[in-house]
């Protein structure tokens, strides 16, 4: 996709659609009162335009409402979409971003190829964070999941223009303009990885993507398998894998900005289950196939790293994606099977754990990547993955968790949602969580029961962080859309990237 940000009136411009937002200015409440849409544009020949049809009251301007009008009165544009962005008070930069997708998702089945989009012009909406917000909407929205059908139509937006008056501070707006695009398409990075089925996107396959982006983008990238994870003494990573014919990857990638050889180091690990079967502990057919989606945790990080290479904020990153199969097998590991995790330091044991449920595979996983992103230097840990349905029994399909052992690695993260635009609710940690998993066979066992299953899973990771500051984020309800939303296609969602790629930039020095 072309993108292109540009400062010129909006009356004059040549264009197959262009996309204007509205919102709703009614304050007052009742029955009888009638909303107030406002078209966010000084530009009083847009605003004669669309006037009719805001006099109306057909449209209400309310959150990705649209009204189409074509060939509107003294516009050189062909059409002129109304967008609405909701009620004025509750109206945020994300609403921009929505609008923006909605505009796509509008044009796409239309086989509208080519867009305008103005930049909202309202006190309450910055120019620079709505510039940044219109062209990752419009980019996130673009996104469509169907690869692999053969009578597929490509209807991708060709071209995409932003439009801001003139007198602004363009080179403010140009910088977040060309962040958004970075971020966007970082994000659409991961969503196509994690849109792969199983048997496209093996381990090993994940681990050569993740190389082959690493060397477009300037990282170095590592990917190791079975034998690495024997040298290292993976024995949980390397447990999960024992059932599959596919061999395990345990992809490294690493940032590290020239002259920035003192300060934080970040760990970014993601779970990489390319199909998670459940293992012994077989899951029920229904719905199974989505369990390719079980890597987004490590499509998430890949992501990340790919926005962090072009975006090159001064900070050292090392992402650490653990990927393997979960498959029933005469090989396959079985409850009751004790396995011993990474040691923590060279003169300490690695953990031992008892498998309750072969099933809890991705805590496994995670366990000796946490590990190894502390042996390689990380001194603040963020992860995220697929963990446990339990997060979506208690969230819903709205927020992803978040789980953190330290107060201000917890407000930083917090700060930056405002900024992605994605939605964590913190989770608690606690002892008595921790206690729920002793084993009475070894040191740890990889369920807690069915109650507070998210929180036993996240104080599972916890007993491999210790006290570095870590986030664990568990996507699992929130990383696959099932139902279309009028600004992002149904699939990948690629949640977790924006957040990510903000909280590790909130370090640079
Ligand atoms: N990958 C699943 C979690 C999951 C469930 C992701 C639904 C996306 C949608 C994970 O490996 C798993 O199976 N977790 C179990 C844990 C249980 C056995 C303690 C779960 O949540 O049921
Ligand atoms: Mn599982
Ligand atoms: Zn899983």
């Amino acid at each position: 996709m072309h993108t292109e940000l540009s400062f010129a009136p909006l009356a004059d411009i040549e264009t197959e659609l262009l996309v204007v937002p509205a919102i709703d200015a009614q304050t007052a409440k009742g029955p009888d009162v009638k909303p107030r849409p406002v078209l966010l544009s000084a530009d009083p020949a847009l605003q004669s335009a669309a006037n009719a049809v805001l006099e109306s009251g057909e449209f209400k301007a309310g959150a990705n409402e649209t009204v189409l009008l074509h060939a509107p009165a003294g516009l050189t544009a062909k059409r002129l979409l109304i967008v609405g962005l909701g009620k004025q008070a509750k109206a945020t930069v994300h609403s921009v971003r929505k609008a923006a997708g909605t505009a796509v998702r509008f044009a796409k089945p239309r086989g509208i190829r080519e867009l305008v989009l103005a930049l909202p012009m309202s006190p309450g909406l910055p120019e620079a964070p709505s510039a940044r917000a219109v062209v990752e909407g419009a980019i996130v929205g673009d996104f469509d999941p169907d690869t692999y059908r053969s009578d597929r139509k490509d209807q991708s937006i060709q071209s995409l223009k932003v439009v801001a008056v003139a007198d602004i501070d363009k080179p403010f707006v140009e910088s977040a303009f060309a962040e958004g695009i970075v971020i966007a398409e970082s994000q659409n990075f991961a969503r196509s990885l994690v849109n792969e089925p199983g048997n496209k996107l093996t381990p090993s396959i994940l681990g050569q993507r993740a190389a082959a982006l690493a060397s477009e983008v300037g990282l170095k990238a590592e990917v190791y398998s079975t034998e690495k994870l024997h040298e290292l003494k993976m024995g949980a990573f390397w447990s999960v894998s024992q059932g599959s014919a596919e061999p395990p990857a345990l992809i490294v990638l690493r940032y590290e900005p020239e002259g920035v050889a003192a300060g934080p180091v970040l760990g970014l690990v993601g779970k990489g289950i390319t199909f998670d079967t459940g293992g012994i502990s077989i899951k029920p057919s229904d719905n199974m196939e989505k369990m390719k989606y079980d890597m987004a945790g490590g499509a998430a990080m890949i992501g990340a790293m790919r926005a962090i290479a072009l975006l090159k904020p001064r900070v050292r990153v090392i992402g650490i994606v653990c990927a393997a199969e979960n498959m029933p097998d005469g090989k396959a590991q079985k409850p009751g099977d004790v396995q011993t995790a990474m040691p923590i330091a060279p003169d300490r044991p690695g953990k031992t754990i008892e498998i309750i449920n072969t099933d809890a595979e991705g805590r496994l996983v995670l366990a000796d990547g946490l590990t190894y992103a502390r042996q390689l230097g990380a001194t603040h840990l963020i992860d995220a993955a697929t963990l446990t349905g339990s997060i979506g029994i208690a969230l819903g399909t709205h927020n992803a968790g978040a789980f953190c052992n330290d107060e201000p690695t917890f407000a930083r993260f917090e700060s930056v949602l405002t900024v992605s635009g994605e939605k964590f609710w913190r989770m608690p940690l606690g002892e008595e969580y921790a206690d729920m998993i002793k084993s009475d066979i070894g040191d740890i066992k990889n369920t807690g029961g069915r109650y507070g299953g998210a929180i036993t899973a996240a104080e599972f990771l916890h007993v491999f962080v210790e006290d570095v500051p870590w986030i664990h984020l568990d996507i699992a309800g929130m990383a696959w859309i099932d139902e279309a939303k009028p600004y992002i296609a149904k699939g990948p969602s690629g949640v977790g990237v924006r957040s990510i790629v903000e909280w590790v930039r909130s370090y640079a020095q």
